[in-house]
């Protein structure tokens, strides 16, 4: 049974990301009928942030070979200090590992992306993170425009940073789906931008839609 992860990350409730998410796992359930989904909004209920009790998970992880779950929970009961650190832990990971493909409502956010979604990823990243192979969608919005031959090109650290992230997980097959310049309808100085802004999200709905389709009938390709 196919398993979504849905994770947002945008601080706003009347969101382009929130919405595409929404969109996405609306087609994917028409297509996959007997799918999960597990959601969880890390604005409205962050993860905590990483404390030196984490820390020391990675670093005990290391120190003891450790390669999955078990073994972590051994090192753990026989460092009962950092009970707390990997009952916080725990969980997120291994909704990861549930997961056949996880979804990422990440918005630009000073050309990266927004804190809550990188404590998600400093929490739950361990050296031994068993998810090899699996598929990430990441739904998109920003203010400008990021794309090849944009002046704002080289400042995108946004999806460079999160294919170098999932790349190192040995996670290659990441679709991206970008809906651009939102700012435009509300800011005067992008004013001259509105029908990219229309143009850019009636894509972005367009691509979400068959993106869905073919991620629950399981043929996402890198
Ligand atoms: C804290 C913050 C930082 C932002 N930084 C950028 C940025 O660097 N580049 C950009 O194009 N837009 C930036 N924006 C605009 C957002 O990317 C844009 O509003 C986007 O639509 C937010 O996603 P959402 O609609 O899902 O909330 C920023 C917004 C916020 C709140």
């Amino acid at each position: 049974m196919a398993h979504l992860l849905h994770l947002d990350a945008s601080a706003r409730s009347e969101s382009i990301s929130r919405e595409l998410g929404q969109d996405f796992v609306a087609h994917w359930k028409n297509a996959q009928a007997d799918g999960t989904v597990t959601y969880r909004d890390l604005v409205r209920d962050p993860v905590p942030p990483v404390d030196e009790a984490r820390v020391r998970l990675s670093t005990l992880s290391g120190q003891n070979g450790v390669r999955d779950l078990a073994a972590m929970d051994e090192v753990v009961a026989a460092t009962p200090e950092l009970a707390g650190a990997w009952a916080a832990t725990r969980p997120l990971i291994e909704q990861f590992i549930a997961a056949d493909t996880l979804l990422l409502g990440a918005p630009m956010y000073n050309f990266s992306i927004p804190a809550a979604l990188k404590t998600w990823i400093d929490r739950v990243t361990l050296p031994w993170l068993p998810v090899a192979g699996k598929s990430v969608v990441v739904l998109s919005a920003r203010g400008g425009a990021y794309g090849p031959g944009t002046p704002r090109e080289p400042f995108d650290y946004q999806e460079t940073y999160l294919r170098a992230y999932f790349s190192a997980l040995k996670i290659e097959n990441v679709e991206f789906v970008h809906s651009e310049f939102t700012h435009a309808p509300v800011m005067p100085f992008l004013a001259q931008f509105r029908d990219q802004q229309k143009a850019s999200h009636t894509a972005a709905l367009e691509t979400v839609e068959a993106l869905a389709t073919r991620v629950a009938a399981g043929s996402v390709s890198s």
